[in-house]
């Protein structure tokens, strides 16, 4: 396994946790070490127990070194992040790269090189040339593309029962390595689709665009639904009852972010503009801009229940990370929510269960509380802005004794307005009346 990170760590321990003999590889010592002991560098449900039983069942180990990996590895996954370029929509292939050719020159005998990490269309082909020319095994590394879909707070399920496996192959050799590599989660019934190498990368960037959309039409709707006092929950609920539309990625809110949701159609706009074709996703800039307007949104509705003054107002922030269920803060909503706010002249108080720490790093000037009662003490307003459970189930009469103002803010759609508006509190939410 290349790369450690959310999506290396977690295959490796659910292969590790399969039957396969498994070397995690990365170029960050410390993460290494972490992962050796046990520990998961990362907030992510039920890895940490696996890691350890894998761990102990001694077909689990990590290390630093290239050699070792070239040494040790039949089929090598390639799982490094491929994060937006600064200040450019394309992405950052820098780390696939240093990875590719750092292990290729070392390659010496037959095995596979399965490119896991998100990229543009026609970088595995540039990949398979690149270990062909640099491997002394030359063509006998055959290269394949498997995408992956996981998803962050449900990365093990994801990997171990996955709803679907794409493999993208050049020869009968690749698909059967992936076959073999597979077989105990295709044999628990996961479909296979084989494909071309375009295709398999491509799979994965229409799968994110398409879910992108989903959820901006939805919060498209929300404006609309703003401009006439209609419901965008009730809205949603009755379209999903259509089955050629379903329910999932309807949920009206702040938005999307995260580390792929964002970077990912921006990322496959610029590769279609480089291909020629950038018209056939032009629609994903209006995605990605009814997506963005809805932070700016949530900051209006914020000075509109201010009585249009930021200035000195003490605002609760719940939630920093991108959504429930992780530490990812990578372009969270809530705290750029809370950043605009704090630019604004608003006192922000911020609390996250376990984006904390990722929090203050990337994000020094803010405020932080360490529960969601010290967090809304003598706050004038409260912003729900990540739906964790914790915050779901707060007791709006318990919260009221801690605020100055009793008005709050839903950003997810995740509270029960009556409830609330019992309690004497204003409530106000994205696209709901
Ligand atoms: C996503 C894809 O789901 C996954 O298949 C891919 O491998 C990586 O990118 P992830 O980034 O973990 O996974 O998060 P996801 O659960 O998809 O949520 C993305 C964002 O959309 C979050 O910010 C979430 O709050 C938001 N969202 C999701 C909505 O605003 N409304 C919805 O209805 C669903």
């Amino acid at each position: 396994m290349l790369g450690t990170g959310y999506l290396g760590a977690t295959h490796a321990v659910c292969m590790a946790s399969l039957g396969f003999e498994v070397l995690g590889l990365d170029v960050d010592p410390t993460k290494i070490e972490r992962l050796a002991a046990g520990e998961v560098p990362f907030y992510e449900p039920g890895l940490e127990a696996l890691l350890r039983k894998t761990l102990s069942s001694g077909r689990l180990r990590f290390t630093t070194s290239y050699e070792e990996v070239a040494e040790f590895g039949d089929v090598h996954f390639l799982c490094v992040g491929t994060p937006q370029k600064e200040n450019e929509y394309a992405a950052d292939l820098d780390y696939v790269y240093a990875a590719v050719m750092s292990l290729a020159p070392l390659l010496t005998r037959p095995c596979v090189f399965a490119g896991k990490s998100t990229v543009p269309v026609g970088t595995a082909e540039r990949i398979t040339m690149r270990i062909h020319e640099a491997a002394p095994a030359g063509e006998a590394v055959e290269v394949v593309w498997n995408p992956e879909f996981l998803r962050e707070g449900f990365a093990v399920d994801d990997t171990l029962h996955p709803d679907r496996l794409v493999f993208g192959v050049t020869s009968e050799r690749g698909e059967q390595a992936m076959l073999d590599a597979y077989a105990p989660v295709i044999s628990g019934g996961t479909p296979v689709v084989v494909t071309d190498l375009a295709t398999a990368q491509l799979v994965k960037v229409a799968a994110n665009a398409f879910l992108a959309t989903k959820i901006s039409f939805i919060n498209a709707m929300a404006e609309v639904c703003e401009a006439t006092h209609a419901d965008v929950t009730k809205l949603s609920e009755a379209l999903s009852h259509d089955t050629r539309i379903g329910g999932r990625f309807l949920h009206a809110g702040l938005g999307f972010g995260g580390g792929c949701l964002p970077k990912d159609i921006r990322a496959f706009m610029a590769r279609a503009g480089e291909l020629g074709v950038d018209q056939a996703l032009t629609f994903l800039t209006e995605v990605d801009a009814i997506n963005l307007r809805r932070r700016a949104r949530m900051v209006d509705l914020a000075r509109e229940l201010l009585d249009d003054s930021l200035s000195n107002r003490r605002i609760a922030i719940l939630g920093a990370a991108f959504k429930p269920n992780s530490d990812d803060i990578r372009d969270s909503p809530a705290l750029d929510v809370a950043t605009r706010l704090h630019q604004a002249g608003a006192e922000v108080a911020v609390y996250d269960p376990a984006a904390m720490d990722n929090a203050r790093v990337r994000y020094p000037d803010l405020n932080y509380a360490g529960s969601t009662l010290e967090a809304a003490q003598g706050a004038h307003l409260v912003l729900l802005l990540t739906e964790w459970l914790e915050f779901r189930e707060v007791d709006p009469a318990v919260l009221a004794e801690a605020v100055t103002s009793r008005n709050i803010i839903d950003g997810r759609n995740a509270l029960d307005p009556d409830r609330w508006r019992h309690a004497g509190w204003t409530y106000r939410a994205l696209g709901r009346p």
